[in-house]
């Protein structure tokens, strides 16, 4: 039986999808905070709930008590650890859910995974702990250069599970994802961002004067190839950038996005803010020998994908984001 942590969320979601289709049997744990709408979280755990596989528990994985419980009371073989704070900007105004969701929590889900008999745990680390580099595109042995205290935090995390993990017999994996979109998509990020201010007719904030660079990489690849890593068993802490290796520049999305729908942008072109990374392009060669032959979602599929959930999602309120 899996665990799956943050499955109310977007990647924690999928990825708890794919495993029910698979008839794995998982439980899934999330607190609904309210960084962004806990009522789209709930359609995401409606639609979990209609399966027999799945089971909820609406809690923070700093309850310690709980979640030790958890595992003594069901056979648990793998942990997919997905919940976090995550976002750049936020980071600045609320340091606090970073230090408490990200740093402890990652702390307490680690010391049990200890104690118990857990043949594999994936931690969700993020592309944002390499900072900017001179050199693309980045490869997992890259210095780490964090710029905003977001990706502080995912290196503190990585850091506490290689000290603690390294001489267990769980089987441990690191991920470092690059911007993930598609369906159900995170409404503080791009994409849902600007469907949604479109459908509003707001204006759509473009940080950086549209110059930023990223490395798009659709949600099914990413569920695809954690669940690959989660068969993974062996005694190292294996490390590995999740990205289709692509970067888009921003203006170039945006146009993309214009010649595909009717209604007017209105484009409000600002200077870049402070922790943003100028440019996310990873290199995905060591993921490749992994896995071994893998065709990565152009852009213009997971992006049509993308837009036609959006047009059927009936409570697009919920997608309302301003930062
Ligand atoms: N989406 C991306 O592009 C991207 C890129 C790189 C890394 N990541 C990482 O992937 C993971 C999933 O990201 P996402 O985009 O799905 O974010 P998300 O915010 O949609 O999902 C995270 C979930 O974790 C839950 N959560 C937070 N703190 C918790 C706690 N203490 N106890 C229980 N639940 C808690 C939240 O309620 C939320 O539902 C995160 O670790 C994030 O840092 C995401």
């Amino acid at each position: 039986m899996y665990i799956v942590t943050g499955c109310a969320g977007f990647i924690g979601f999928h990825f708890s999808k794919f495993l029910i289709k698979r008839k794995t049997k998982i439980i899934g744990i999330d607190n609904l905070n309210s960084y962004y709408s806990k009522n789209y979280k709930l359609d995401r755990i409606k639609i979990l709930n209609k399966s027999k596989y799945f089971k909820f528990y609406k809690m923070d994985l700093n309850n310690k008590n709980k979640l030790s419980s958890i595992f003594e009371n069901n056979k648990i073989t793998k942990v997919i650890h997905f919940a976090a704070q995550p976002g750049v900007i936020y980071s600045y105004k609320n340091p606090e859910s970073y230090k408490k969701n990200n740093v402890n929590a990652t702390k307490n889900l680690v010391q049990i995974i200890g104690k118990n008999k857990i043949k594999k745990f994936i931690f969700c680390s993020s592309s944002s702990v390499y900072g900017d580099h001179k050199k693309y595109p980045i490869k997992e042995n890259f210095k780490l250069k964090p710029i905003n205290y977001y990706a502080k935090t995912k290196v503190e995390c990585e850091n506490i599970i290689r000290r603690k993990l390294s001489n267990s017999k769980c089987s441990t994996s690191i991920i470092r994802p690059f911007t993930v979109y598609g369906p159900f998509g995170r409404p503080d990020m791009l994409l849902l961002k600007i469907m949604t201010n479109l459908t509003y007719q707001k204006k759509i904030n473009v940080y950086n004067f549209g110059e930023h660079f990223r490395d798009f990489t659709y949600i099914d690849d990413v569920v695809d190839i954690v669940f690959k890593i989660s068969k993974l068993l062996n005694n190292k802490i294996n490390l590995f950038n999740v990205c289709a290796s692509n970067p888009l520049k921003i203006s170039n999305v945006i146009n993309l996005i214009k010649r595909n729908q009717k209604k007017k942008m209105q484009l409000n072109y600002l200077k870049k803010r402070k922790g943003e990374m100028h440019i996310t392009y990873g290199s995905n060669l060591k993921l490749i020998k992994f896995i071994k032959k893998y065709k990565f979602t152009k852009f213009d599929v997971g992006y049509k994908k993308t837009s036609t959930w959006f047009k059927k999602y009936k409570n697009k309120r919920y997608l309302r984001f301003s930062n």
